[in-house]
């Protein structure tokens, strides 16, 4: 569980304040212990992917490889970070899987050259594999009629989603496999982020209807991602033996009914790396605006995305850098350096701005903004031409920059003025 204390002074042992001092702000520092905890409840699984779209920093995927997991990989640069960080393209089970619900023209050379095993998540994508290769083992990614998410945005199951082949249109695409020379050999449901167990469980079923639509060819069943992590103290965690014990019910039925073993896989994201980020930033204005404070922040929704695309909490935590700080509690509203409104790290769905009782700081002190290792660099954006914030980690105590701070070079890299 993250702290949800409002005070804090060290990450992983060591003080924020030389975090800051060493590497500037804002930074993203992950603490790799908490992402092998992680790894370390799920593994009653017999796999486990990592969804890298939630943090596909070479460094995470290694630390998540050498863990033990395997990857999951939604575009060609996935699957070629997926190798820079050490996967092999090929073994069983496959270690890196490419899901999406179409490939570009990269991809789809990229798949076929190294061999790599795809979840296709439409018929497009099965006559587009057929037509370069035959023989090949895939898996179907199915949306099986419903969906659920943190947010409307996040859910991906159900008629207004675009993702997966539509469960009534299995056994048209199990035929499509067949006339391209592909074998189905598994199944794959993923309803959504950030769920909740009920919905989870409900794939369940779903998955078992599919499976017997399928066939005796399925040897390997995905229970996707979309585990969700508590943002906020009143949020529990997830009963992860009982949704365990839910799938391996799901597992154990399909093995009777096909007389083989089938594997069970979860793909998670957020599950493994969410906590483990720190958004460490420094308070550069605090303002009194009609009534309310502002804490004016050196990182905005270029950093950190999910409060403004989702309305997404996330814990906040002050670090004061002076010795005789204020320790007493106000309601203030945290907001960035961009040139937009909407750049408020407390802020609701739909774009309501609310406060949060934190503690009295002054400029110069550190705010820190907590549970950003999942979708959190990997959504950062130049707007504003604000550089990428550095990345670091810290494994038992010793600290590793494992991506600099963009520089301007970076930044106009691939522009050019016409003659
Ligand atoms: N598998 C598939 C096929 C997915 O599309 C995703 C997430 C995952 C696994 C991992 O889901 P997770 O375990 O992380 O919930 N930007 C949003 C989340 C978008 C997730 C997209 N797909 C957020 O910040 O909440």
């Amino acid at each position: 569980m993250p702290s949800f204390s409002t005070l804090r002074t060290k990450i992983a042992g060591m003080p924020v304040v030389d975090l800051a001092r060493q590497f500037g702000t804002p930074t993203f520092v992950y603490d790799a212990a908490k992402i092998d905890h992680r790894l370390s409840d799920l593994a009653a699984f017999d796999y486990v992917r990592y969804a890298q779209k939630a943090c596909s920093n070479l460094a995470i995927v290694d630390l998540i490889r050498r863990g033990g997991a395997l990857v999951d990989a939604v575009s060609a640069m996935e699957i070629r970070r997926a190798f820079a960080a050490g996967y092999k393209a090929e073994g069983l089970p496959p270690p890196i899987v490419y899901t999406a619900d179409i490939f570009d023209a990269d991809a789809l050379d990229l798949v076929v050259e190294k061999n790599i095993h795809v979840n296709c998540g439409s018929a497009d994508m099965i006559d587009q594999l057929g037509s370069r290769t035959s023989n090949r083992d895939i898996t179907l990614r199915i949306n099986p009629g419903f969906g659920h998410g943190h947010s409307q945005k996040t859910n991906t199951g159900g008629p207004q989603s675009k993702h997966g082949i539509w469960h009534e249109q299995l056994s048209d695409c199990m035929e499509l496999a067949r006339r391209n020379g592909l074998n189905v050999v598994g199944l794959h449901m993923h309803i959504g982020s950030g769920t909740d167990l009920e919905h989870l469980s409900q794939v369940c079923g779903a998955m078992e209807e599919a499976a017997i639509v399928a066939g005796d060819s399925i040897y390997t069943i995905s229970a996707g991602g979309g585990l969700p992590t508590p943002y906020k103290e009143s949020e529990e965690p997830i009963d992860l033996a009982k949704y365990f014990s839910l799938w391996d019910g799901v597992r154990k039925r399909i093995q009777k009914r096909f007389g083989h073993e089938v594997s069970l896989e979860i793909e998670p994201g957020r599950y493994l790396t969410a906590e483990s980020g720190y958004l460490v930033t420094e308070i550069r204005s605090i303002k009194q605006q009609g009534g309310n404070t502002f804490y004016l922040v050196d990182a905005g929704f270029n950093n950190l995305a999910r409060p403004i695309l989702y309305g997404a909490y996330h814990p906040i935590s002050v670090v004061h850098a002076h010795d005789d700080a204020d320790q007493s509690e106000i309601g203030v509203i945290v907001g960035g350096p961009l040139c937009e409104s909407g750049d408020i790290f407390t802020q609701e769905e739909c774009g309501y701005v609310v406060s949060r009782r934190l503690p009295k700081a002054r400029v110069g002190d550190l705010l820190v903004i907590e549970c950003v290792g999942a979708y959190g660099s990997v959504m950062g954006s130049n707007y504003n031409s604000k550089p990428m914030a550095s990345e670091v980690i810290i494994y038992c105590e010793s600290v590793h920059e494992i991506r600099r701070r963009q520089t301007f070079e970076d930044l106009i890299r691939n522009e050019s003025i016409p003659d």
